[in-house]
């Protein structure tokens, strides 16, 4: 992104001075869902991400302007100042979380903007709560560490916005690697990176541009329907296998689901039946990427988005067209990405093969729903970071 407009606009409005900031969005190869189940994912950050400008300005409250909204917001730092504005709730939200880690943030100017698309599934909003929060905890010198930067913006997430989202997001912004995927355990934060370089192949992500309605209650549905399963499972496994409490679908088998089946409703059973088969199936993805064996990790896409439409009904009449359009363009692998109820499909596509099936679903897809996809390439880049 061009950062000339946000630096000018910080000036224009708050004075000289001001640092630039950046952390980015992610897309994620594979393991939906599982983060708050306490299981695996493998997301890298990406080249599109949101900036901000920032100044302590020596008073005891904010003043935001998000140049892409045209809309600027003021508010104080204690937490009944809560402003009204959407864009401004991630900036309190992440000041008010460090308070409650015992770090008071002083009033600061900011603006802010980015390149992440708006409820395409990359994440903008846990790219905007890392910024932030990376900008804060550098200019103010708070000492937190990345990985508590990632929480810091998954409670966020949870106390301000109402989403009661798991780590991944957050963890991708703020510990990107650039040309590297993030095999991340989401209960340990334990983490390992996997260098990404498919030869031959190239990831490409085709946004539907639709956002349905209603995503994050339903989203938030989901992760009850996952806990009421552990529930069940719990009266009779208090204990998992590893010697803890069990806590997490995390901690169960499919063995241990069959017994609950009668106990728990056939929706929140077929939901903990994809979490269960998707834990796993991340486990051979990366079995199959330390092989190079791209035709596995494709197939492995392919089952995600059959058990995310089917079993975790996430997808939409969009997002199961264009996984269509990839099984008939001999795409490797192709499916839903992020929560879901639109956004993106990310696709591993031979190299010989990306432009008929760009074209190809492109077409398709106007044709069918009226509406241009987007189509963007992958580019795994560094997470956030001071700029100038
Ligand atoms: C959203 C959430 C993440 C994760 C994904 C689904 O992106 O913010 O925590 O649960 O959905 O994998």
């Amino acid at each position: 992104m061009n950062t000339t407009k946000i630096k000018d606009k910080f000036q224009e409005l708050y004075g000289p001075g001001g640092t630039l900031y950046v952390s980015p969005g992610r897309i994620n190869l594979i393991g939906e869902h599982t983060d708050y189940n306490g299981g695996f994912v493998l997301p890298g950050a990406i080249d599109k991400a949101m900036y901000c400008v920032i100044k302590p300005n020596g008073t005891d409250k904010v003043k935001a302007y998000a140049l892409d909204l045209n809309e600027s917001s003021e508010f104080g730092l204690k937490e009944e100042d809560k402003p009204k504005e959407g864009f401004a709730k991630y900036i309190f939200g992440v000041v008010r979380e460090m308070a409650k880690r015992g770090k008071e943030v002083p009033g600061f100017d900011i603006v802010i903007s980015g390149d992440v698309p708006l409820g395409a599934g990359m994440s903008s909003s846990a790219a905007l709560e890392s910024a932030v929060g990376y900008a804060l905890n550098d200019q103010f010198g708070l000492g937190f560490t990345r990985p508590e930067l990632a929480t810091i913006g998954q409670s966020t997430e949870h106390n301000y916005v109402g989403v009661k989202c798991g780590i991944m997001d957050q963890f991708a912004s703020c510990m990107g690697k650039e040309g590297s995927l993030i095999r991340l355990d989401c209960r340990s934060l334990e983490h390992e990176y996997v260098p990404f370089n498919p030869k031959g192949y190239q990831l490409v992500l085709l946004n539907t541009c639709v956002t349905h309605e209603l995503a994050s209650s339903a989203y938030n549905k989901r992760r009850e329907s996952c806990e009421r399963v552990v529930e069940a499972i719990k009266k009779r496994h208090p204990v998992a296998e590893t010697g803890h409490a069990l806590s997490l679908l995390r901690d169960a088998n499919l063995e241990m689901l069959e017994e609950v089946k009668n106990e728990v409703s056939a929706e929140d059973y077929m939901r903990a039946d994809f979490v269960i088969g998707e834990i796993q199936r991340l486990l051979d993805t990366c079995e199959a990427l330390k092989k190079g064996d791209y035709e596995t990790v494709g197939q492995k896409m392919y089952e995600t988005h059959e058990g995310l439409s089917k079993k975790y009904e996430v997808s939409c009449p969009e997002l199961d067209f264009l996984n269509d359009q990839a099984k008939k363009h001999g795409v490797t692998g192709s499916r839903v990405m992020g929560g879901g109820f639109g956004g993106c499909t990310i696709n591993l596509v031979k190299d010989e093969k990306v432009a008929d099936f760009v074209k190809g679903a492109s077409e398709a897809y106007e044709k069918e729903f009226g509406i241009k996809p987007k189509v963007y390439d992958v580019v795994i880049k560094d997470g956030a970071r001071k700029i100038e």
